[in-house]
C-alpha cells in the first residue's frame, strides 16, 4: 500500500521505541504493581503494543477525553467522556498517551487523578511535540520528540481517519479530505 503524507516515524522505529519504554517501565516497577491508564481513543495502539513489552504484572483501565473535536487545534477544553472503572487510591499509575501537544489534556487529567490519591502517577507518551507545551508536563517515558506539525497514524487521527496507519506521518495539505 502506498504511504500517506511524509512519514516521520516508521513502523520499525515505533516498535523499537515501544520496546525501550516497556523495558524502562519493567525495570522501574519490578517491585510494585502498576495500573496502566490508556487515554482513548488515540492511545489504543500504544497501549496494546507497550503493554506487551512490559515484563511485570500490569492492570488496565481506560479514560476517554475529548480535547480536539474534529479540528487540528487544541481547544483547551477537556471533557471526560469515560471515566476509570477502578479506584486508584494507593496505586502506581502510568498514564499512556499517544501525543503531548499543548499539554492541556494531561494537565487536566493529572489534576483530576491526583485528587483520587494514587501512590504515584507517571506518564508514557509515544510522541511529544517540542517547544509548544503551554503547561510543562514531565513525561518520564517518552518515545520521540517531534516538531510541532500535525501528525496522524498509529492511533492519531484527523477527523476520525488514519488511526490504523502503522507509521506516524505528517499530512500534506493536499491529502486532507475537503
Ligand atoms: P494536548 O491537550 O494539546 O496536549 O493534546 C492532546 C490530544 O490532542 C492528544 O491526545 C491527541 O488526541 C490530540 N492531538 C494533539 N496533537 C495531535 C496531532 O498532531 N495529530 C492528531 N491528534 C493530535
Amino acid at each position: 500500500m502506498e504511504t500517506l503524507g511524509t512519514v516521520l516515524i516508521t513502523e520499525e522505529q515505533i516498535a523499537d521505541a515501544v520496546a525501550r519504554l516497556g523495558a524502562e517501565i519493567s525495570a522501574d516497577y519490578a517491585d510494585s504493581d502498576v495500573l496502566l491508564v490508556g487515554i482513548l481513543k488515540g492511545a489504543f495502539l500504544t497501549m496494546a503494543d507497550l503493554s506487551r513489552q512490559i515484563q511485570v504484572p500490569v492492570e488496565f483501565d481506560f479514560m476517554a477525553v475529548s480535547s480536539y473535536g474534529d479540528a487540528t487545534k487544541s481547544s483547551g477544553v477537556v471533557r471526560i467522556l469515560k471515566d476509570l472503572e477502578q479506584e486508584i487510591s494507593g496505586r502506581h499509575v502510568v498514564i499512556v498517551e499517544d501525543i503531548v501537544d499543548t499539554g492541556l489534556t494531561l494537565h487536566y487529567l493529572l489534576e483530576n487523578l491526583w485528587v483520587r490519591k494514587p501512590a504515584s502517577i507517571e506518564i508514557a507518551a509515544l510522541l511529544v511535540k517540542e517547544g509548544i507545551q503551554e503547561i510543562p508536563i514531565e513525561v518520564k517515558y517518552r518515545g520521540f520528540n517531534i516538531p510541532p506539525d500535525f501528525v496522524v497514524g498509529y492511533g492519531l487521527d484527523y477527523t476520525g481517519l488514519y488511526r490504523n496507519l502503522p507509521y506516524v506521518t505528517v499530512l500534506d495539505p493536499d491529502d486532507l479530505p475537503s
